[in-house]
């Protein structure tokens, strides 16, 4: 459903928009949030991000009550007006936003988006929920109450049984920030003593030798030394990567599907002389992201735009002592991060995703040099993608063995499965693959 960037700026307006974009259009917040917080303070861009990423998590609840207040569904353009509607909602009934602000303001914000005959609809359906208390009316529906769709609240339950409401709750967390110190610039310990200078909460995490958690609520850019390329942003269960990868100096590495170069930053800070480094990406305009991102680092890469199924377009032959394959995949595990990912992903998504995992390994696996070695990662919690990927890796290929990296981690149930939330990292999946030397 087409529906342009309204053109005068309003700040209900703009969050119906993005909402509007992910849930209609099928967007990424990534890309529609960024567009509209351009246009406003870092103050309202902050509001941005909380309410409509808050509407994702509660958007089961938000759409029972629009169905219970609207007579009949708004059709075509109109259909934005609807998402204004669950705003106002998810303003009355889950922020802190004063009910007086959360009914005008979003009232005003109808004109914006074409619905100025809409303007009184709007205004009845607000008042309608705050006179019938519906913010007190909560469902008792298990997977309603869960905020997630349908098949994920299922996938999850038919995976990890009695787990699975813990797992559940995580995608409603906050997730923590986390820093990757620049070990090429800075040690962790001077770093930590700028953010106590500058005032910022934090703590070190004992598993990760370069990785700072914040506590502050802040916002990266301002943190010291970000232009100077002190650190990086990366969760935990990413910078696990680096040292599972194992890269060593004099190695030829190849980072598969690498943008926006997070974990090709980590690589190169964990040796010193690397004999080469590829990250090579399908898509351009995120690969536009790992430049920026190793020049601020002061990092060197190759950068490479191509299908990482299809070698025969970008390689030249030189087999690799290491690949990192960050595979595409449901992103489950990183729900909590980017609360959108629940309704962008559909059940019939996975199947293609699992074909393509397979085509990219089946596809990457003859450039890996003899004893030479491939780490498999997704940030996904299905086993389809992980574990079981693996095993039928491991069953196709007989040069193909395990090198574990758990006591867990075993031909029966390959691979490290990180939940999210463990150790306040995300949920992410690593296998490591150990070429046969002949
Ligand atoms: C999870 S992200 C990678 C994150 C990255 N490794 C990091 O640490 O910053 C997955 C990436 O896979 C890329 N991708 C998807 N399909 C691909 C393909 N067939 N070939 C190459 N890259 C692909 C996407 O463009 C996306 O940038």
């Amino acid at each position: 459903m087409n529906a342009p960037l309204p053109r005068k700026k309003n700040l209900r307006g703009d969050a119906a928009w993005v909402i509007f974009q992910i849930l209609e259009n099928g967007k990424s917040s990534r890309d529609c949030l960024a567009k509209v917080q351009q246009r406003h303070s870092s103050k309202d861009s902050a509001w941005l991000q909380e309410m409509t990423m808050g509407t994702m998590r509660q958007l089961p609840q938000l759409q029972i009550w629009l169905r219970h207040l609207l007579d009949k569904p708004l059709k075509g353009n109109k259909k934005i007006l609807e998402h204004l509607m669950m705003l106002g909602f998810y303003q009355l009934a889950f922020s802190r936003v004063s009910p007086h602000a959360a009914v005008a303001e979003t009232v005003n914000a109808a004109p914006a988006l074409g619905g100025d005959s809409l303007k009184g609809l709007v205004n009845a359906v607000l008042r309608n929920f705050q006179r019938q208390e519906m913010h007190t009316q909560l469902s008792d529906d298990p997977i309603v109450k869960s905020g997630l769709p349908k098949w994920l609240y299922q996938a999850l339950s038919k995976q990890y049984g009695d787990n699975a409401d813990g797992l559940r709750a995580q995608a409603n967390a906050i997730a923590p920030l986390w820093l990757r110190i620049n070990a090429r610039k800075i040690s962790r310990q001077a770093y930590s003593d700028m953010l106590t200078e500058a005032g910022v909460e934090h703590s070190l995490s004992g598993d990760h030798p370069q990785a700072i958690i914040v506590q502050s609520r802040t916002d990266v850019v301002s943190l010291p030394g970000f232009t100077d390329g002190l650190f990086a942003v990366q969760d935990g269960a990413a910078q696990l990567a680096a040292y599972y990868l194992g890269a060593q100096d004099g190695d030829r590495i190849l980072d598969c599907c690498a943008a926006p170069g997070g974990k090709t930053g980590h690589i190169i800070e964990t040796t010193t002389h690397l004999q080469s480094i590829i990250a090579l990406d399908s898509d351009g305009k995120r690969l536009t992201r790992v430049k920026e991102n190793m020049r601020r680092l002061g990092h060197t890469a190759t950068i490479v735009e191509g299908d990482a199924a299809k070698p025969a377009d970008w390689w030249d032959g030189k087999h690799f002592d290491r690949i990192l394959l960050d595979a595409p995949c449901s992103a489950t595990g990183v729900i909590r991060r980017h609360p959108d990912i629940r309704w962008l992903r559909k059940k019939s998504d996975i199947d293609a995703l699992i074909d393509l995992q397979a085509s990219i390994l089946d596809a990457l696996w003859p450039l890996v040099k003899p004893s030479g070695t491939l780490l498999y990662a997704t940030c996904s919690v299905l086993q389809v993608e992980n574990s079981e990927q693996m095993r039928r890796f491991l069953a196709r290929y007989e040069d193909a063995s395990l090198q574990p990296l758990t006591a867990t981690d075993t031909m029966e149930m390959p691979g490290r499965q990180i939940l999210p939330g463990e150790q306040q990292m995300d949920g992410f999946y690593y296998c490591r693959l150990l070429k046969s030397s002949n």
